[in-house]
């Protein structure tokens, strides 16, 4: 089947893969496995995702009224600060509501009272490659941080929700820094009935001690005699989808530069935000160097360096790899580029093109 360039294109028996895991993680740990919509909600796949885990967290009214409408099962609603209107709104959707100030908190209660209530709390650690990811970084504005006013309003709450990881695949760290939320939060852990750890955790990751985490969530649990939840974005999707581009035209000055029929900008924003170089599968890559690039206006719409296995010319295919979480999500319409469409191969093999984008929605996405 012949599909045009570009397109994310996701694997269902690759999310699979990770979802095993979950499975695996569940039952050992007791914790339960919620997705975070921040960083994937290509709702087509949440069929599959939904039989693995236990519902969804969300970042603003809309990811909770998606999830409420598209996953079912629980849905978080936490956002770092609400107005009173998308309170109104966010009651309909949500089972829980998890606030991520005092202040918010005071100001709500009363509107969600009838919901289960939570409070975001700023541990003062985290593990983040990023200064710009870091919840703990100075200043953070990510969650209550004093701990006597937080036990001032304990019996408001049920469970608060404690995001201190990035992309951390370091147990040992993971292990420490739950010792030091055990130490630092007890008295108040001991009050609540379930607490939210957060995304972040790489372990669905190759070689993570899986055995190890579940233990020490199930030990952490059991000590409280608290409901434990976990919020992956990342970990639910690594490794599932691909970005597949055409070569419109190869370049040179001084270097070899292919121009392919997407952009970083505006279809893979990460790797400009935090200064990385996309994922080409070993398979394609041999002795021919060039610069990947993408076809917006931007000077340094990069996707990086790499020799590739044969020359590249026009309608060259290439492949970007690892492209399904936070590239999606903030995928945009910078200079009019078509949007790369949406293709998903079932467990079953079938490749199902489920969106394609064109000149219509560019002009509607403004006015
Ligand atoms: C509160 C919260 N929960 C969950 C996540 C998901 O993190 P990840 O996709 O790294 O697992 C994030 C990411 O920023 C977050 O801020």
């Amino acid at each position: 089947m012949k599909i045009k360039t570009p397109y994310y294109f996701i694997h269902e028996k690759k999310i699979l893969q990770n979802l095993k895991k979950f499975d695996y993680l569940r039952k050992n740990s007791g914790a339960k496995i919620i997705l975070a919509l921040k960083c994937f909600s290509t709702w087509s796949v949440f069929p599959l995702m939904k039989k693995y885990m236990d519902g969804t967290t969300s970042s603003s009214l809309y990811e909770a009224r998606l999830g409420r409408e598209k996953f079912g099962k629980e849905v978080h609603a936490y956002g770092v600060a609400f107005s009173k209107e998308e309170i109104g709104e966010i009651k309909k959707y949500a089972d829980k509501v998890i606030f991520n100030s005092l202040s918010q908190l005071k100001m709500f209660y009363r509107e969600v009272k009838n919901l289960k209530i939570g409070i975001r709390i700023n541990p003062k650690i985290s593990y983040s490659r990023f200064t710009l990811a870091d919840p703990a970084r100075k200043y953070s504005r990510l969650g209550a941080v004093d701990k006597k006013a937080i036990l001032g309003i304990a019996n408001l709450i049920s469970g608060a929700m404690f995001h201190f990881n990035c992309e951390n695949d370091n147990f040992e760290n993971f292990s420490q820094n739950l010792d030091t939320i055990d130490r630092n939060f007890g008295n108040i852990l001991k009050k609540l009935k379930w607490v939210s750890l957060g995304g972040g955790i790489y372990f669905t990751k190759a070689g993570y001690p899986l055995e190890k985490f579940a233990k020490k969530i199930k030990q952490f649990s059991d000590k409280f005699g608290i409901e434990v939840y976990l919020e992956p974005g990342e970990s639910a999707i690594t490794q599932s989808a691909e970005l597949v581009t055409k070569v419109l035209d190869v370049v040179h000055n001084e270097a070899d530069v292919a121009i392919v029929d997407s952009s970083t900008e505006a279809h893979m924003l990460d790797l400009l935000t935090y200064r990385l170089t996309a994922k080409i599968d070993e398979k394609f890559l041999g002795k021919f160097k060039y610069i990947l690039a993408g076809r917006s206006c931007l000077a340094g719409d990069i996707f990086g360096t790499f020799n590739f296995k044969s020359r590249l010319k026009a309608g060259s295919i290439i492949r970007i790899k690892d492209v399904a979480g936070y590239t999606m999500v903030k995928k945009n319409w910078f200079n009019g580029l078509q949007m790369p469409s949406i293709v998903i191969k079932r467990l079953n093999g079938a490749i199902e093109v489920m969106r394609h984008f064109g000149y219509r929605d560019f002009k509607n996405s403004l006015s």
